[in-house]
């Protein structure tokens, strides 16, 4: 039989084209060509083929009478990783989880695999370790003797020939950068081949209602190869991120078709595994005897879960022109902001210091609920005085330094008030009506000069 004959088609406009050049000929966007296979080409006139989804037959039907179906969701045996997805795996679902090299994808899924393969059928196949290794890594990991089913396949092909008699629930792909499609001449890994592939195994899903799971790597850009992509084909992308020096892995959803985004689950590598931290807010602080300077702590909520974490600010005098403004945990640009905000509204001059400012254990700060803690921890070390004992800050400051309100003001006050805090400076809006919840006192404030006064 002869081969497929491949494509280029342009990921810009779509266009396909015989032959790969720099810049498609269509809508002139240059190196957007990939190598593609063709479709099939359908029946001039033919009948439009029926198309099946499951056992039902497709029609048209009235939105409000359509009565869903339960999803069941198949608990994955870590309840991190079900906050995460919602709850638990659903049948016929598609998970990408990305991460660098080295940070625990191939670890936790062989964790999780082991636990549910005690009530479902599952396959575990990896393309970059040897059946072998993956023992050795069980045996590590104290869960050799799972009844889990393990194949060591690059070929999509025949994963899938492989995969269909054994039935699986639930198919993990390790990953999905190594596995090939005969059908393509282009090598392992490129765009072209990340996406047929992922495109086989999750019609695969599909159709038999198995659960998939892609484990992609991340580039040097920090998305996963072949993004756009591969995130539109599946249900949910999950990310698995740390500092490198850091033992504590959080696991974040940034799409979910069946749960909510930004959702955390946080874990520490051990010895023996990953393990689940339940009460996380417990090591985002360091332990200091008593308050120190350039110190703050804040609540974030990032998902459903409130957690207290410490931003420490060190400020020095700098010797450089243009000094230094380095943020770990929450972003850089906002810093210099906050700092442009604190000058012309609080009146402190930091231009010749260099700010630095960090996140205690690596947690990656993203919400604008992190500002007020930020320039308080600045302010703290600039002048070398601690903020005070039990105190938790947090609000997004506005340019006109406004102090704004932020979701969740309740939830992260009691979380607050949960870990023994007896004093919280937080936006006007949020601060409830009795002024303090439990041994939490609430201090209102509503401009950034009220935030510094209440910290004199
Ligand atoms: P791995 O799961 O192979 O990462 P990925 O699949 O994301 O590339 O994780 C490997 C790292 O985890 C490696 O640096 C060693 C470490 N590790 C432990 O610290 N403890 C363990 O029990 C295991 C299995 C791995
Ligand atoms: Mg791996």
């Amino acid at each position: 039989m002869a081969k497929n004959r491949t494509v280029f088609v342009c990921e810009s406009c779509g266009a396909t084209h015989p032959k790969w050049s720099g810049q498609c000929a269509d809508c002139g966007a240059w190196n957007t060509l990939v190598e593609s296979v063709p479709a099939a080409p359908s029946k001039p006139g033919g009948a439009v083929p029926p198309v099946r989804f499951g056992d039902t037959a497709p029609r048209v039907e009235k939105l409000n009478a359509i009565r869903p179906r339960e999803q069941p969701r198949t608990p994955t045996g870590l309840s991190e990783l079900d906050r995460v997805l919602g709850g638990g795996l659903v049948p016929g679902s598609a998970i990408l989880i990305g991460g660098d090299p080295g940070i625990g994808k191939s670890t936790l899924l062989l964790q999780m695999l082991a636990q549910m393969s005690a009530d479902i059928p599952a396959l575990y196949d990896t393309g970059e370790e040897s059946l072998e290794q993956v023992h050795l890594r069980a045996q590590r990991l104290g869960v050799a003797d799972a009844d889990l089913s393990v194949l060591a396949e690059t070929c999509v092909e025949r994963i899938l020939a492989l995969a269909k008699p054994q039935a699986p629930r639930l198919l993990v792909v390790d990953s999905i950068q190594t596995v090939f499609s005969q059908a393509l001449t282009s090598a392992p890994g490129s765009v072209s081949q990340v996406r047929e592939c992922a495109s086989m195994l999750v019609r695969f899903a599909k159709a038999t209602g198995t659960a998939l799971i892609l484990v992609g790597h991340v580039t040097k850009e920090g998305t996963i190869a072949g993004p756009r992509v591969l995130e539109h084909m599946v249900d949910t992308v999950l990310y698995f991120e740390a500092e490198a020096s850091s033992r504590f892995r959080v696991i974040r959803a940034v799409k979910n078709r069946f749960g909510a985004v930004n959702e955390l689950g946080v874990f520490a590598m051990s010895a023996t595994g990953l393990k689940q931290v339940t009460n996380p807010s417990a090591i985002f602080l360091s332990r200091h005897e008593q308050a120190v300077a350039g110190s703050a702590v804040m609540v974030t909520r990032e998902g459903s879960r409130p957690m207290l974490v410490e931003v420490q600010a060190l400020v020095d005098g700098s010797q450089l022109h243009n000094p230094r403004r380095v943020a770990l945990g929450p972003d850089s640009q906002r810093l210099a902001m906050l700092l442009a905000v604190l000058h012309r509204h609080g009146g402190i001059a930091l231009g010749d210091q260099d700010v630095f400012v960090n996140v205690v254990g690596g947690m990656r700060v993203s919400e604008t609920a992190a500002d007020l803690a930020v320039v308080l921890a600045t302010l703290s070390s600039f002048r070398d005085r601690p903020l005070g004992e039990r105190l938790i800050i947090f609000g997004e400051i506005g340019l006109a330094g406004e102090i704004r309100p932020v979701p969740g003001g309740e939830e992260r006050l009691a979380e607050a008030a949960k870990h023994g805090f007896t004093r919280a400076i937080v936006p006007k809006a949020n601060a409830p009506r009795a002024g303090r919840i439990g041994k939490l006192e609430i201090v209102p404030v509503s401009r950034l000069p009220d935030a510094i006064e209440a910290v004199q």
